[in-house]
């Protein structure tokens, strides 16, 4: 337990797909005045940085962040999707010297991409177990904007998020993003979707897993929209792969799996806004283009039939 350390894998290519769909989810959810809860129940450390020696030992923003930059520099009359441009736009808020040309040196995690949207009637809630990570994630919150709007839980997300569904206002967006160390993970996910839709289900729910060679991993998203479907709720589904699927990567010190070789992953978004579909369908193929590594690079994007 807690062998997992985000700061190895922060600006992969996974965290670029995971918090593309997230940041377009926002942006949306924004647009109501209406204040909205944010929950992120696998929270991690908040911001990392991209020339600290985390990221160095594994070196996967290379492939991820850092490539997608690249590949734009490269190209810089090709127009850029939408959901790429406001998630590119929320990483150079954080890297004031990109604006130059200058490369990023913070990677604003999924709580600070939150925080960037938030405002003064809506609140966050983070829960993270790692101790270290916690502490870092307090600190980095701390920092930012409207922190008093933002609490942070030293306990199982899982469990600790129920007790703030529904919430008041009726509106909420919450990230499922586990580190998916253990086998028994993917099961909790489903369960703990049943629960939260059980207590609230029109909240909006974004749900990343990996693509590894796991039948636990692969049922994963045909369950979720088992749930989905019984709940009469919409959902959408968006996976983006790399490079083939061989499991190449680095073996980060403490970690049994050598997740650098993690070639694909998936987000399920349940009760997506009804723009979300739309907005993939343009970012998915630059995140391809702009990330790909062979010609196994690929997308695939499906939607219930109820949705926008
Ligand atoms: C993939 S990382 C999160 C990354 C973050 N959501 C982001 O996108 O920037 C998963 C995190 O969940 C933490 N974690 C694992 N199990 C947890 C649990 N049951 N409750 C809360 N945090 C947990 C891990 O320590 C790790 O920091």
């Amino acid at each position: 337990m807690f062998s997992y350390r985000h700061a190895f894998h922060a600006g992969n290519h996974a965290d670029v797909l995971k918090h593309v769909v997230l940041s377009a989810t926002l942006r949306y959810l924004v647009q109501k005045e209406t204040a909205l809860s944010i929950l992120d129940i696998h929270a991690g450390c908040g911001l990392y940085r991209l020339d600290g020696d985390y990221a160095r030992t594994s070196s996967e923003s290379q492939q991820g962040i850092q490539q997608l930059l690249a590949s734009r520099r490269a190209a810089p009359d090709s127009p850029v999707a939408a959901a790429v441009a406001g998630y590119l736009d929320i990483l150079q808020a954080y890297n004031p010297g990109m604006a130059d040309g200058g490369s990023p040196r913070i990677y604003p995690g999924s709580p600070a991409i939150m925080q960037h949207f938030l405002r003064p009637q809506d609140q966050m809630q983070l829960f993270e177990l790692q101790p270290a990570d916690m502490r870092a994630l307090e600190g980095n919150m701390a920092n930012l904007p409207l922190a008093r709007r933002t609490h942070v839980w030293h306990e199982d997300g899982f469990n600790g998020c129920l007790r703030f569904l529904p919430p008041p206002s009726r509106r909420a967006l919450v990230l499922c993003d586990p580190s998916y160390e253990l086998k028994s993970d993917y099961a909790q996910v489903v369960r703990w979707l049943d629960a939260a839709l059980t207590r609230f289900a029109t909240g909006t729910y974004l749900i990343w897993y990996p693509i590894i060679p796991r039948p636990e991993a692969h049922e994963l998203p045909r369950k979720l929209k088992t749930l989905a479907r019984q709940a009469g709720k919409s959902w959408l589904h968006a996976t983006l792969s790399i490079k083939s699927g061989v499991q190449s990567g680095v073996h980060i010190p403490g970690e049994k799996v050598k997740r650098g070789g993690m070639a694909a992953s998936g987000v399920v978004v349940i009760n997506p806004p009804y723009t979300l579909h739309a907005e993939l369908k343009d970012a998915l193929p630059q995140l391809r283009d702009w990330m790909g590594q062979d010609h196994l690079a690929g997308f695939h994007l499906e939607k219930s039939p109820d949705h926008g």
